[in-house]
């Protein structure tokens, strides 16, 4: 199941909204197709985000009918357009900030065909890195994961959040794969239900043990000794380590230090944002409030009431036992060692 796939011309997405009860592809042939489809959070998880905005930029490249002079102006308004879809996951900057500077190093370029295949290049070692970066990470991940272990997750950071694999289940793939035991208890991730539709269709599917719990039970789990480890993804790490991930991690990682359970996030680099200090200057975005007083188009509450739905939260650094990243592990104190990890090669 691959969340995004480059076809020459146009960016097939997979419709991450309708599963797992139908498996429906768009395939967008322009940047706004591409815009829709991460706003509408048919493609979503910070790394595929990055991934899908690479290639949003691609075909806005694609699309431009004027001349070599116009094209810098037209792709201004096609990164601006991509960059308002959502605002939380670091990736998606990280992507397209490596596509403007691969853009602006083709000034000498005169043929617009030319451009493009720069372009093309250059958004397909973004999805490339992504892939290697995930093997890595699951690598890393793997000493942290006991011969025998029952792994805590929330929402989805699996093969459908990124390019492949996963960041939090190419971990406890890798484990799995290293023939470890390990079992899965799967947050249902209210209130789009990513644990429940996503996590657990890849955990099925690559016939890795799984269970499906609602949010409300992981402090009752640990509680009876249920959880050995917690591992999730992220959306963007502060400079000091404060994470932002799906709604509901921050009271996870509580509940794990509470309980004496190991709590891991497991990230690319790319999702590791030295440039904002703290977790508070995190921007969290905020979802239409038919999500929670619907649930996949029932009504559950008065259509009056009402709602406040943040998409996400940060975990401060001090509830996080460690950062998996592809180039290993980071512990506290993340100020100094995230640091020194992004500017080892
Ligand atoms: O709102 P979503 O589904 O895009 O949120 C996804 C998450 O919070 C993931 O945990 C995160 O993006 C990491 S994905 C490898």
């Amino acid at each position: 199941m691959k969340a995004i796939e480059w076809l020459g011309k146009v960016l097939r997405i997979l419709d991450q909204s309708k599963l797992p009860t139908e498996i429906v592809y768009r395939d967008a042939l322009s940047y706004e197709s591409v815009a829709e489809a991460i706003e509408n959070m048919e493609v979503r998880g910070a790394p595929a985000i990055g991934a899908a905005v690479a290639y949003g930029f691609v075909l806005g490249a694609l699309e431009y009918q004027g001349d070599r002079e116009g094209l810098t102006s037209h792709m201004e308004a096609v990164q601006a357009r991509l960059a308002e879809t959502r605002p939380t996951a670091v990736n998606l900057f990280w992507a397209l900030r490596r596509m403007e500077d691969r853009l602006r190093e083709c000034w000498d370029i005169e043929d617009l065909d030319d451009v493009r295949q720069v372009l093309i290049e250059e958004a397909g070692r973004i999805a490339e890195d992504d892939r290697r970066m995930n093997r890595l990470i699951g690598e890393h991940g793997n000493d942290i994961v006991p011969e025998k272990a029952n792994v805590l997750t929330h929402c989805n950071a699996g093969a459908l959040a990124t390019v492949e694999y996963g960041t939090a289940l190419g971990v406890i793939r890798t484990a799995h794969e290293a023939g470890k035991n390990i079992h899965v208890y799967a947050d249902e991730t209210r209130p789009l239900l990513q644990g429940a539709r996503l996590t657990t269709l890849e955990l099925l599917r690559d016939k890795i043990p799984v269970t499906l719990i609602a949010d409300n039970m992981a402090g009752y789990l640990m509680q009876q000794g249920k959880v050995d480890l917690v591992i999730v993804g992220a959306d963007r790490i502060a400079a000091n380590g404060d994470t932002a991930n799906k709604i509901g991690t921050y009271s996870l990682a509580v509940l794990a230090q509470a309980h004496g359970v190991p709590f891991y996030v497991a990230a690319p680099t790319s999702t590791i944002d030295l440039k904002v200090a703290g977790g508070q200057e995190i921007p969290i975005e905020e979802r239409p409030a038919k999500e929670i007083r619907e649930c996949f188009g029932v009504s559950v509450a008065p259509e009056e009431v009402n709602v406040y739905n943040p998409a996400f939260d940060v975990t401060p650094a001090k509830y996080i036992t460690g950062i998996i990243t592809e180039k290993g592990i980071v512990a506290a104190p993340y100020s100094v060692n995230l640091l020194k990890l992004m500017v080892r090669a």
